[in-house]
């Protein structure tokens, strides 16, 4: 089915996107790229890095790798250094990169593990909007994504920690839409379930079970994030700032109505060891 609308162009623009190797942050450099935009992508192995590069350049990409770790400021500073020294500009951030660690109930959770998620999740998107703020975005505008979490909506077993940290960061998407304004837009995307990596561990063997509990009857791949973030960030969006853009398959409306999708999922998150990485 076609919407008849117009596909949304990012020509000339350049882009960043934070742990981008693979899973939705790929999928968003993807459909970034395909709109006509220079991607830089992020990832702590500098192989996957490479990897994923090299994808993207053969869909016909201009892109770009910088492996680090978000939770360092070095690294950050050097992403955007990059970025700006090789396209001249910098108009889009997605600030994708994050960690679901620690897993398990608060009261049993490691301070400094606590203090890595909060570095990962909250800090490196804030250190990110303000050097691409200082490097192109205050004198040029731009548009920053900030990638939260459907979970933010609610609460659920074993993610606490996780689930703070992406509140903070949905709070950080609606503050800094306030303070940029009009140059710079900041907008969240909240995922449901996505078939990713980091979400195996919940996914992985109660598929069936979870999908048949939401509204839209499957769990969301990575491209329909990317289809959020590439609205979001284009001049579509253009009077959209500080919005929290659900992309959960009607988890929410579910969970709303009492009998919830997110309650397989919470199930799922009780019994799970938890994340591997
Ligand atoms: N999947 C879901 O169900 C779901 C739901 C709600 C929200 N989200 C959010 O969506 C975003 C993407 O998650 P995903 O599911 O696509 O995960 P994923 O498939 O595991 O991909 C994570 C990406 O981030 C990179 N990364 C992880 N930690 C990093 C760090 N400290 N510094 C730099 N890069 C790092 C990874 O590469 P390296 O491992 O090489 O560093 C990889 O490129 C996250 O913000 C997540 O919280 C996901």
């Amino acid at each position: 089915m076609t919407s008849g609308a117009a596909e949304p162009r990012l020509d000339g623009r350049a882009a960043l996107v934070t742990g981008g190797t693979r899973g939705i942050g790929l999928a968003v450099a993807h459909r970034l790229g395909a709109a006509g935009a220079a991607v830089g992508i992020t990832g702590r192995d500098p192989e996957g890095v490479r990897q994923a590069v090299g994808e993207l350049e053969k869909a016909g990409v201009r892109a770009f790798g910088c492996a680090g770790d978000v939770a360092d400021p070095a690294h950050l500073a050097a992403c955007v250094r990059q970025l700006t020294e090789e396209c001249g500009r910098l108009d889009i951030l997605v600030n994708n990169a994050a960690t679901n660690q620690p897993y398990g109930p608060l009261m049993e959770a490691d301070p400094d593990r606590w203090t890595t998620a909060f570095a990962t999740n909250v800090e490196a998107p804030l250190r990110l909007v303000q050097l691409a703020w200082r490097a192109w975005m205050r004198e040029h505008g731009g548009a920053v994504v900030n990638i939260c979490t459907e979970g933010t909506h609610g609460v659920g077993p074993n993610v606490g920690a996780y689930g703070t940290s992406k509140a903070a960061l949905l709070h950080l998407t609606r503050q800094l839409a306030g303070e940029l304004a009009p140059r710079v837009r900041v907008n969240a995307v909240s995922p449901g379930l996505v078939r990713t990596e980091m979400a195996r561990f919940v996914w992985e063997g109660a598929e069936q079970r979870i999908a048949d509990g939401l509204p839209l009857g499957r769990i969301g791949e990575p491209e329909d994030i990317a289809d959020a973030v590439l609205w979001l960030v284009s001049d579509g969006a253009r009077w959209v700032t500080g919005a929290d853009l659900l992309v959960d398959g009607g988890t929410r409306v579910r969970a709303a109505a009492g009998s919830s999708a997110g309650y397989a999922v919470h199930e799922q998150l009780r019994a799970a060891d938890g994340p591997t990485a």
